[in-house]
């Protein structure tokens, strides 16, 4: 990847009125894994209530776990802790446990990736994950006025034929969600496998998504865009390497869901200086800045906004951040205008800022 040149951050510490102005800004959040939210204490009494039985059985040794050194490492502890989430109200306590955090950094709206295969192989029904997580969205709209929905993801590395069962599962429920994902681990895994399941997908009115260009090469964003007709990428710092891709990224307005504390724990890059945002954003693409499993991470949304303030990057490339992430929603046009103008608002009341 490209190292940029991002601005000398000559501010000192940030203040609080600075800090509170970022959690105020209203935003969208548009890449989230509702698995990555499941904080380490969640995990543990989940895991007591339904008597799953984890190799860590209290928090000081399971916290000793989040010393990751690439995507898989974190993968492996991910995908083991989602064992304990069994019922549709360990779904809905999950999502509103996601929410009251989300409510709290500025969050408007929010698409919410959830990854059925894992837990159907955990011998949890289809239907009880998407009950509760659907609840719980339901309960957050009315409690936080965010809106939101649901976007299943393909787990990558599983079987091509365990992603098209999927994909005849989901069509009797195909209005309870908004998009279908890629995820999981990136390298060894193209999307061109995923064509003909994105395809279907798509004739079913779903909004297309994947994760591109994490570790993966810019050829994987090529693939996301040429055979999956994804309408955004999520991560793309690999995108970087190849500049006739970030020419055509920037033509066709196709959004980068962005993960800083992400790509920094998943050591993507070695310091947040090094991803390309400063590139993207001289160039003209669009991107949003997202927590991506804020339970693992070290930090939720604003906490993301915030690591790049504090990389040097000013209050204004943020709010540009947030409005383009309002923009980049699959939302429709009334709701769209109406969080426009709450984000027009809270600028008018920042402007000395
Ligand atoms: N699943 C959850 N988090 C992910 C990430 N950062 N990349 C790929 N798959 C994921
Ligand atoms: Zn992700």
């Amino acid at each position: 990847m490209t190292t940029t040149n991002t601005p000398v951050d000559t501010r000192g510490p940030i203040d609080d009125t600075v800090r509170a102005a970022i959690r105020s800004m209203p935003k969208a959040e548009l890449h989230l894994h509702i698995e990555g939210t499941l904080e380490p204490e969640l995990a543990l009494r989940l895991a007591r209530r339904n008597g799953v039985t984890l190799p860590w059985n209290d928090l000081s040794t399971l916290r000793q776990q989040y010393d990751f050194s690439n995507l898989q490492s974190f993968l492996d502890l991910y995908y083991q802790l989602m064992a304990v989430l069994k019922t549709a109200d360990d779904f809905r306590d999950l999502m509103l446990d996601y929410l009251a955090h989300a409510a709290a950094d500025g969050v408007r709206h929010a698409e919410i990736f959830f990854d059925p295969q894992v837990h159907m192989g955990n011998g949890i029904a289809l239907d009880t994950v998407m009950d509760g997580l659907l609840e719980g969205l339901r309960i957050g709209r009315e409690r936080y006025g965010i809106t939101g929905g649901l976007i299943v993801c393909i787990v990558r590395d599983m079987p091509v034929e365990s992603a098209q069962a999927l994909i005849e599962q989901i069509a009797p429920r195909v209005h309870d969600l908004i998009g279908i994902g890629l995820d999981s681990a990136e390298v060894g895994y193209p999307p061109s496998l995923f064509t003909e399941v994105f395809a279907k997908a798509r004739a079913m009115g779903l909004h297309a998504v994947a994760h591109a260009g994490e570790e993966g090469p810019a050829d994987y964003v090529i693939q996301a865009l040429d055979l999956l007709h994804v309408e955004r990428i999520d991560h793309g710092c690999h995108a970087a390497d190849d500049d006739a891709l970030v020419a055509r990224l920037c033509a066709a307005r196709i959004p980068l869901t962005m993960c800083p504390l992400s790509n920094l724990r998943l050591k993507v890059v070695a310091d947040l200086h090094d991803l390309p945002i400063r590139r993207y954003l001289d160039a003209g693409a669009t991107i949003t800045i997202n927590s991506d499993d804020p339970a693992y991470f070290g930090g939720y949304i604003a906490d993301n906004y915030q690591a790049l303030y504090d990389t040097g990057y000013s209050l204004q490339d943020l709010a540009s951040w947030a409005r383009t992430s309002l923009s980049a929603s699959f939302i429709d046009d009334a709701r769209r205008q109406s969080m426009l103008e709450e984000f027009e608002a809270w600028q008018r009341r920042h402007c000395e800022l």
